[in-house]
């Protein structure tokens, strides 16, 4: 059983505001990339092992993948400890924004639920896929999809049109929490009148990144070297610290591409994904 887990951008992330329970009301619109981490699972006779091709992964029970056996062996009602072989092949940059974990975790409930054929239904799947985290729900779905609450409700959109996409990781990470509590320590810096979310699922914008990039000016220079080398938008992804910008070609991006490795930052070329490509799950419909 191998399964890809597609890496992911926010096109748009707007944060309407704090919730009572820790979390922050979201709108953003996702969209997957090319961009893939492989998932290779296996029967085993005794307990659960978890591998990965990169180093600097959690292997035990911290990793999502293995959290996922657990809710899935449990939802089937099965006794004892869950049993299972999986292989990762890491290829999505760690805590960028990427959404490389909760890839992971939403492939390994589709994959552990195929390979002991546990047969959960769609609904119930993106049940644990919420109890695995905010981020996870879209993986099931894939493409181009609205994420509304704490970004865990997902509404499948029509895929936006393809563009070429240019990756910029900085060298330091922003951890999610980190992120969100900047944007609350910085609200009455935001603008009064908030802008109407916009129809066009290309309008590229993210409300975290001016928090982030206030702590790490380099983001902004990341930013706007993208835009200076031709892209049609560009913003950070996520709570970051991956910043991208969107291409009509392969050319405009491999070449936006050679003159950041220029400035000293290396871009990560890829294109976003169809729904078809990227889903996991056939009825997105019910996610
Ligand atoms: O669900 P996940 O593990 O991705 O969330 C990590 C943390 O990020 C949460 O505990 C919360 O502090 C913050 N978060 C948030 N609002 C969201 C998603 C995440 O404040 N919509």
């Amino acid at each position: 059983m191998i399964l890809r887990a597609h890496a992911k951008i926010n096109l748009s992330l707007e944060v309407i505001g704090a919730r009572p329970d820790g979390f922050h009301e979201l709108r953003t619109v996702f969209q997957s990339l090319a961009l893939h981490d492989t998932l290779r699972f296996a029967e085993a006779d005794e307990g659960m092992a978890v591998s990965c091709s990169a180093p600097g992964v959690p292997l035990d029970e911290r990793n999502l993948v293995w959290k996922a056996a657990r809710m899935v062996w449990e939802a089937a009602g099965r006794g004892g400890e869950p049993r299972g072989r999986v292989r990762i092949t890491k290829r999505i940059p760690a805590q960028g924004g990427l959404g490389g974990g909760s890839a992971d975790g939403a492939a390994a409930l589709v994959g552990w639920d195929r390979l002991w054929r546990t047969d959960l239904s769609a609904g119930r799947l993106a049940e644990l896929a919420r109890a695995l985290g905010a981020d996870v729900p879209f993986f099931l779905c894939g493409g181009t999809a609205l994420g509304i609450e704490r970004g865990d409700v997902i509404r499948p959109l029509d895929d936006a049109p393809a563009r070429w996409v240019v990756l910029v990781v900085p060298p330091f990470g922003v951890s999610t929490p980190e992120a969100f509590g900047w944007w609350d320590e910085d609200r009455g810096r935001q603008p009064a009148g908030r802008r109407p979310p916009p129809a066009n699922p290309l309008a590229v914008f993210n409300d975290l990144e001016a928090p982030v990039a206030r702590r790490h000016p380099e983001l902004a220079d990341i930013r706007d070297a993208l835009e200076k080398a031709g892209a049609e938008a560009a913003a950070m992804t996520g709570s970051g610290s991956t910043v991208f910008g969107l291409f009509g070609t392969r050319r405009a991006a491999r070449a936006a591409s050679g003159r950041l490795a220029g400035a000293g930052w290396t871009g990560l070329v890829t294109r976003t994904s169809p729904r078809s490509r990227a889903g996991l799950l056939e009825h997105v419909g019910l996610v």
